[in-house]
């Protein structure tokens, strides 16, 4: 029995299958109290599975309905910075796959490159660079297409929704460092010539792997803060945290309306 298998034999007896999941990010964790029929298993109780340390983060995995759509929420997650590797990191997504999973939402909490951006606010991933220095399908020889790894469809349906409901978001590529030191001046400059518009310590591993998978994949960053030197103020890990929560109101509404589109 490989990992998966095993974490899936213990999961499949607590939560219920869906074919549509969320992954929660720092800050953002409020959504998962919208669940009804609630159904939880703790991290600490899944073999394989670990639970984040980051202050923000949740360790627990949940079934139930949100705007009348069965979901599975993971509530928090690791992170490739507190020192698991890859395979552990994306073991979640595995077992998602296992559960019926086949649309994933992920989220983030991130730091605002593009000058343009408010904060607290939300931003729609387009694409995504990786500079984690490593890739979750290393091992073996998956040379998967990642060139509509967030679902257009998907995309123009969320902007929709935001549009319905005065939510500004932006568009926008997501950067992803190992961290967890944020990054300087210099690298934020870097960022934005290669032409991300927010960084990030997470995300693109499970989305990777979402994809190797067959998952369609919608992202959301949730930008907490303004990248270092843009605004010439220090970084805090309790800003990240505390915007978050400004903007989970914001980010609850938009959620429950791409749940309740007819076209995802
Ligand atoms: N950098 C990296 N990761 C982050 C940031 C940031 O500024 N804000 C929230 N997560």
């Amino acid at each position: 029995m490989n990992a998966a298998e095993k974490a899936y034999n213990v999961i499949k007896k607590k939560i219920d299958g869906a074919e549509t999941a969320l992954i929660l990010g720092s800050g953002l964790g409020a959504l998962a109290d919208e669940a009804k029929n609630r159904k939880e298993i703790f991290y600490e109780k899944i073999p394989g599975f670990a639970k984040s340390k980051v202050p923000g983060h949740s360790g627990k995995l949940i079934s139930g309905t949100i705007a009348s759509r069965k979901v599975i929420i993971m509530s928090g997650r690791i992170h490739y910075y507190e020192g698991h590797p890859m395979a552990k990191l994306v073991l979640m997504i595995e077992v998602l796959a296992k559960m019926g999973v086949k649309k994933l939402i992920v989220t983030n909490a991130g730091g605002a490159v593009n000058r343009s951006f408010k904060v607290p606010s939300l931003m729609l991933i387009s694409d995504h660079i990786n500079m984690i220095g490593d890739n979750p399908l290393i091992g073996g020889a998956h040379f998967i297409d990642l060139s509509d790894a967030y679902d257009a469809e998907y995309r123009k349906m969320v902007k929709a929704e935001a549009k319905k409901l005065k939510i500004q978001i932006n568009e926008g590529v997501y950067l992803a460092f190992s961290g967890p030191s944020y990054e300087t001046k210099a690298e934020i400059r870097m960022v934005r010539t290669l032409g991300g518009d927010a960084v990030g310590m997470s995300t693109v591993p499970e989305v990777i792997t979402a994809k190797k998978l067959g998952m369609t994949v919608i992202g959301i960053s949730c930008m907490t803060n303004y990248a270092c030197g843009v605004t010439g103020q220090p970084l805090s890990h309790k800003e990240v945290i505390e915007s978050g929560k400004m903007i989970s109101c914001d980010f609850i509404r938009l959620i429950k309306s791409i749940l309740s589109s007819k076209k995802f």
